[in-house]
């Protein structure tokens, strides 16, 4: 049995990130893969409730490094009870966000020190990166516009300059890393959704499926 694949989605709020995942997910399975879809913060039972920590809104500040902590935490659950198993069962994983979150998060947005977030990555993960990162790509502008209706967690209450910073962020590890795929998710719904059924298709095709 061989190990499944690891495919990722990231990019900021108001990316339409769940439907793409919906996308991808019936891409994968249509390819004859069984596909586990999960996200992050989050994933597991403990992983949800890290996340629900890290998302409300409260009044005592959240310590940057706590945030970081958490998020590895988090990931760390993830990986062991969910991700793991599934590649190594041969099933294919399909998560919305990952550890490119947390460099152009709290590596961009909050201005970590990368060095630190390069260290739990490589205590967390060992050896796992996603085979495939799709970068759904948006301006600050629309992506305002489109979480306009929401009740705004923690993240998304953020100034416009987090924003901006997170997005730069994406777009220097999208060049920088092999398996990111950019798509321009500022376009109408169903040109996005034809550039996700494209750059699966090539990443399947090359996996000879
Ligand atoms: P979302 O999954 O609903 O988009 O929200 C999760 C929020 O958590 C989002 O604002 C991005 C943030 N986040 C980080 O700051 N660092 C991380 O490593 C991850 C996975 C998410």
């Amino acid at each position: 049995m061989s190990r499944g694949c690891f495919i990722t989605l990231e990019g900021t709020e108001g990316v339409g990130k769940s439907t793409n995942v919906d996308l991808v997910q019936a891409l994968v399975t249509a390819a004859g893969h069984e596909c586990v879809v999960t996200r992050e913060p989050g994933g597991t039972p403990l992983a949800e409730e890290i996340r629900d920590l890290l998302l409300r809104v409260r009044e005592e500040s959240v310590s940057q490094m706590s945030e970081l902590l958490l998020m590895f935490a988090a990931r760390a659950q993830h990986i062991e009870h969910v991700i793991e198993p599934a590649l190594a069962r041969g099933d294919w994983v399909v998560c919305d966000r990952f550890t490119d979150a947390t460099y152009a998060y709290q590596g961009g947005g909050r201005g970590m020190d990368v060095g630190s977030i390069e260290v739990l990555e490589r205590l967390v993960q060992g050896d796992l990166q996603p085979d495939l990162t799709i970068y759904l790509d948006v301006t600050p502008e629309i992506a305002a516009a489109r979480i306009r209706e929401r009740d705004l967690d923690r993240f998304e209450q953020e100034e416009r300059i987090f924003f901006d910073t997170v997005r730069t962020v994406y777009q220097t590890r999208a060049q920088r890393l092999d398996r990111f795929r950019v798509v321009d998710a500022g376009a109408p719904l169903d040109q996005v959704q034809a550039d996700v059924r494209k750059v699966l298709a090539r990443f399947l095709a090359g996996k000879h499926v």
